[in-house]
């Protein structure tokens, strides 16, 4: 690949096709607005193999037929919708995920397919074939909001997770991950490494909603994607009446837990690194009775492996003592972990060359990007955030910075597919 030595036509206001990108925008937000949300919080509950989902996977595969690209699911459950014939290799793929977490945002996910069918609509408009394949692609449980591992469809394609895992995965009902698809009409049977596909890819690029405040304008280019991961910890304690056991004889798993949260916050503060506590599942969950067993999720990030492998390590400690002090079984074990990734140095320099004097940004935010990358050069995007605030309704994005976003894209879709 070649070219990006100037800002791409697209950027020079005023792009004729603006106009274009605002309403293809608006009809995909809000073709995807009512699905899967909550009437009353505003807040999106969109999980993998789930009514939800087959109406997300629906509209993916009519917003490809209206823009005239063949499209299909994978053995992973991840979409594809086809600008070129994929098997003539060397294709530039954008994209990102339809899911969400409990109680989501509506950019999270959704910005960065609709941008993408959006982008390749503007690359049509222009009227030049492209001299490689794009896709637009949609990744499957990016959030690991029902199955609990992130960003699951695009570790399945690149073998960074075992079909074997994956199938037995559970849902907080207890249904398994093979289950679920079995019940959607998926055969589970498909999962696993995707090199074929994978190898079809010259490169990924995704556009996604800033989640934090770091970004001061309309666009940013990602730079790299902080090391993460999530461990479970089970708490198993004795159920018993609150009225008549003396609190000596007590083995109480809310005490321990307790005091995690607590080590949580002070040890994430003393590593400059982040920790949350944000899901807790309490057994019977009765409020005249002393817990019989707590489990709970520690969600885990920082700037680089050693202050998260620090803050780990202390809050296990703290969880052991304190369940140990009060008699109380623990397991303490890895859900999920993606180490710190550099996003593609060749694909930021282009990046930055096509949209002409763009920030770089760093992100403590999982993305399938990041899980990508072990595979393929990838690249990000991201447009601004005004409220700062994601996984949550309040999650923003103005229209006029979506415009620009779509508009960034276009722009080094243009000029990757040279
Ligand atoms: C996904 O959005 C994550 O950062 O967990
Ligand atoms: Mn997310
Ligand atoms: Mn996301």
């Amino acid at each position: 690949m070649t070219g990006g030595q100037r800002v791409s036509s697209f950027l020079h206001p005023p792009c004729p096709l603006a106009e274009a990108a605002r309403q293809g925008l608006r009809a995909g937000l809000e073709a995807l607005a009512p699905i899967g949300r909550d009437p009353g919080t505003g807040g999106y509950w969109r999980f993998s193999w789930t009514p939800e989902d087959q109406r997300l996977r629906a509209w993916f595969a009519a917003r490809a037929e209206a823009s005239g690209m063949a499209h299909e699911q994978d053995g992973n459950g991840n979409l594809w919708a086809w600008w070129g014939d994929p098997a003539a290799g060397g294709a530039i793929a954008t994209g990102s995920h339809l899911d969400s977490v409990p109680g989501g945002g509506p950019y999270d996910g959704p910005l960065g397919v609709v941008s993408g069918f959006v982008a390749l609509d503007l690359l049509r408009a222009r009227g030049v074939p492209p001299a490689r394949p794009l896709a637009v692609v949609a990744w499957c449980e990016e959030e690991g909001g029902r199955f609990g591992v992130a960003c699951l469809g695009s570790r399945l394609a690149t073998g960074a997770i075992d079909p074997d895992q994956a199938r037995a995965l559970t849902d907080p009902g207890g249904l398994t991950l093979a289950r679920a698809m079995r019940e959607a009409g998926a055969d589970p049977g498909r999962l696993g490494p995707d090199p074929e596909r994978l190898g079809h890819l010259a490169a990924f690029v995704e556009l996604h909603v800033e989640q934090g405040r770091g970004l001061g304008q309309a666009v940013g280019v990602g730079s790299a994607i902080w090391p993460h991961g999530r461990w479970r910890m089970g708490f198993q304690g004795t159920a018993d009446h609150a009225g008549t056991t003396r609190l000596p004889d007590r083995h109480d798993p809310m005490l321990p837990l307790a005091q995690v949260v607590l080590a949580t916050r002070s040890a994430a503060a003393s590593h400059q690194a982040l920790g949350t506590v944000g899901r807790v599942v309490v057994e019977p969950n009765a409020t005249n009775g002393v817990a019989g067993k707590v489990s709970a999720w520690l969600d885990a990030r920082a700037p680089d492996q050693g202050r998260l492998n620090a803050t780990v390590e202390v809050i296990r400690q703290v969880a052991s003592r304190a369940a140990a002090e009060h008699g109380v079984g623990l397991d303490f074990e890895q859900e999920s972990f993606t180490p710190r990734v550099e996003l593609d140095a060749g694909l930021r320099r282009r990046a930055r060359q096509v949209l002409g004097g763009v920030p770089e940004v760093e992100t403590g935010a999982g993305h399938d990007a990041a899980v990508l990358a072990s595979a393929l050069p990838t690249a990000m995007l991201f447009v601004r955030n005004p409220t700062g605030v994601s996984h949550s309704p309040a999650e923003a994005a103005g229209e006029d910075d979506c415009v620009a976003g779509v508009l960034a894209l276009a722009g080094l879709l243009e000029d990757l597919s040279r």
